[in-house]
């Protein structure tokens, strides 16, 4: 782990490199400004519809921007690759409905609700989106003009008046949507002496720290928020100025919903602002506009992202006026994922961001996995299902290969039941509980037994979690240890027993290959050295066949099927390796670390081991760090735990 943390560690440099470079040259995108005059002559022409995309269509057009490969001819967006795991359904339908938006879709006139438990990844898809916008702005492809000075940065076509736009349409084959807001309005009377073409353009770009195309609200105390917070309110400092408290000059644009004008505003805590609130919002993105008491109604194109957690949203459903509301809104949930090893990345990510006192720690290589199963054990449907069942079902989900389940079987489990991915811990949770366990013990190395009990500390004195649901949660840490850790350290161990394992694996194979089919077709092996030949040896290949208990009447059947998938092997023109049979898999595993055991015997039995004892075993230690990821304090315990594991068996 240190030298892939090295290796990573560079990689981040040069993508952080790379990144400022990309960011410089963005700085260098071409600023214009000039007067409608000279924008109608010079930017509009060369892509009338950029000029005229909505929100949604602007969004649409970022997320392809970004990239995507096809996937079965769907796109699979890139944007969120780097951040986001294992809720590849959501960010689907996340995607899905800004094209169906920007394809004029109705779903494009409600308000889009993320909804899922907490620290799921819904703010981060949220700012992932914000940047991606920030970023796409200030491209070619992104160029976006708007109104000098005007508080929601219109388009610059919103002076073009009504009378004019059958005309501009057939010029430019696009079509104008919205209205010149109360301020510009103004301007132009007053500043501009009614002459629109004078009006100033620029090209704008998308900042959230700017205000710009990016609004974020969030309710700090319910109660007191107000819907100036939103809209803004008279400025009293600048009535005076002015001398009317109608005057668009004298309204303070500060409002988040003015912010987030052309672009989005993300609505955090949805469901806690008042209804009130929410009218507005359900209002301004099925009408685009919005009503300020003394203006007439000001057109604002911009898509709402809310999200809200599961708890509020069961709140929300429980008065029966909201139902209407929720009509007006795209609700997709966000759930927890269910597979493992994307989960196990969250807390990999989740770390190299954290204190250098926290990444500097070593991991065994099964820390963050083990974890991983308990979490997704916590979320998964708690049915009749035995612990058997629970373990199989995330071997699914973490799409291992279970040769047991017939295929129709794997896909209704990999199905999720309703609730599913909906509770149970978060990845906060599993995080929290690592770096208490590694500032409590101060340890410069956690095994997975570390941290398994870590995890049963955090559970035992988690207020949150009633005395039922406890009890439940150590006994899927236990289930993890059993049925997950156990057999990967096992396979660890026994596999360092070998200079080269897979080397001697597959030469195992090949033998027992060799047997079956001269046993098969009643042929005499011949000894390559002396030429003499023999019988096939029955009692190896029994030997190899009971360790995945195949009885005497099932081994014909048995060996019958191996033959007829090495054949096919054989004529795809593939190699017929471990990997292609799972259960002969497990047979030559364990038929070699048979052999080898005797060693690891030696870890315990001898109290005070002899330098040919300690030295077989210190050659053990040494392959666990240098080739599976332990270091060597980890190694010596793996090396423990496993002669313990063995000694019960
Ligand atoms: N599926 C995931 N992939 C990658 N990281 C994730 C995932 N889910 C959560 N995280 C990480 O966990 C942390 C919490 O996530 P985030 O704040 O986005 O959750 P949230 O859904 O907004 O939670 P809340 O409801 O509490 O606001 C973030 O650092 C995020 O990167
Ligand atoms: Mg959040
Ligand atoms: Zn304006």
């Amino acid at each position: 782990m240190a030298h892939s943390a090295d290796s990573n560690h560079l990689e981040r440099q040069e993508r952080f490199i790379k990144n400022l470079v990309a960011f410089t040259k963005e700085h260098r995108a071409s600023h214009w400004s000039g007067p409608l005059s000279e924008f109608l002559e010079k930017q509009l022409p060369s892509n009338p519809h950029a000029a005229t995309r909505t929100s949604h269509q602007y969004i649409w057009d970022m997320i392809r921007w970004q990239g995507g490969q096809d996937e079965d001819s769907k796109f699979h967006c890139k944007l969120f690759d780097d951040e986001l795991f294992g809720i590849d359904d959501a960010i689907e339908r996340v995607v899905d409905y800004f094209k169906a938006a920007a394809a004029g879709s109705e779903v494009g006139r409600r308000l889009l609700l993320l909804l899922g438990p907490p620290s799921g990844g819904k703010s981060t898809l949220v700012i992932l989106l914000k940047r991606g916008l920030e970023e796409y702005s200030y491209t070619d492809a992104g160029a976006l003009y708007g109104i000098r000075g005007c508080p929601v940065h219109e388009s610059p076509l919103h002076l073009i008046p009504h009378t004019l736009r059958p005309s501009f349409r057939q010029t430019y084959g696009v079509e104008i949507m919205g209205e010149v807001c109360p301020h510009c309005r103004l301007r132009i009377e007053q500043q501009y002496g009614g002459d629109f073409m004078q009006m100033p353009i620029e090209r704008i770009f998308m900042s959230e720290a700017g205000r710009v195309g990016i609004g974020t609200y969030a309710p700090h105390d319910p109660t007191t928020a107000d819907l100036a917070d939103l809209v803004g309110s008279v400025d009293l400092s600048k009535v005076a100025e002015y001398g009317d408290e109608g005057d668009p000059r004298a309204w303070s644009w500060s409002g988040a919903v003015y912010a987030a004008s052309r672009g989005l505003l993300e609505m955090i805590e949805i469901l806690k602002v008042k209804r009130e609130f929410l009218y507005l919002l359900l209002t301004l993105t099925q009408e685009k506009n919005v009503k300020v008491s003394r203006f007439p109604l000001i057109y604002v194109d911009e898509t709402i992202f809310a999200h809200t957690n599961l708890a509020e949203f069961r709140r929300f459903l429980q008065e029966s006026e909201n139902e209407a509301l929720l009509d007006r809104m795209v609700i997709i949930q966000v759930p927890y994922t269910l597979n493992y090893r994307a989960e196990a990345r969250i807390y990999q990510k989740l770390i190299s961001a954290a204190e250098p006192a926290f990444r500097e720690v070593h991991l065994d290589p099964h820390v963050l996995h083990t974890a991983a199963v308990f979490a997704i054990l916590t979320r998964l449907h708690q049915g009749e299902d035995k612990d058997s069942d629970m373990s199989k079902k995330v071997r699914i989900h973490g799409g291992e290969e279970v040769e047991v389940v017939a295929r129709p079987d794997a896909e209704r489990i990999r199905d999720k039941l309703p609730n599913e991915g909906l509770v149970g811990v978060s990845p906060r949770f599993i995080i929290n509980a690592l770096s208490s366990a590694i500032i409590q013990s101060d340890a410069k190395s956690l095994t997975t037994m570390d941290v398994l009990l870590a995890l049963k500390d955090a559970i035992e004195n988690d207020a949150r979690i009633d005395p039922k649901e406890k009890r439940k949660d150590v006994d899927f840490l236990v289930l993890a240890r059993k049925d997950f850790y156990n057999r990967w350290v096992k396979e660890d161990v026994h596999k360092a027993l070998f200079v080269s394992f897979e080397q001697e694996a597959q030469d195992l194979l090949d033998k027992y290959l060799d047997e079956v089919e001269a046993m098969l077709d009643n042929r005499k092996i011949k000894d390559p050295i002396t030429n003499e030949e023999r019988d096939p040896d029955e009692r190896f290949l029994r030997a190899v066949e009971e360790k995945i208990h195949i009885s005497d009447s099932g081994k014909q059947s048995f060996r019958q099927e191996v033959v007829r998938k090495a054949m096919g092997a054989y004529k795809r023109g593939e190699k017929f390796t471990l990997d292609s049979h799972a259960p002969l898999h497990d047979a030559v595993e364990q038929y070699l670390f048979g052999q080898r055991r005797d060693v690891l015997r030696l870890v315990s039995s001898t109290t005070r081991p002899d330098e040919e004892v300690k030295q077989k075993i210190s050659v053990v230690e040494k392959r666990l760090v240098d080739e599976y990821g332990y270091d060597s304090h980890s190694a010596r315990e793996a090396l423990n735990y496993v002669t313990t594991l063995l000694a019960q068996e």
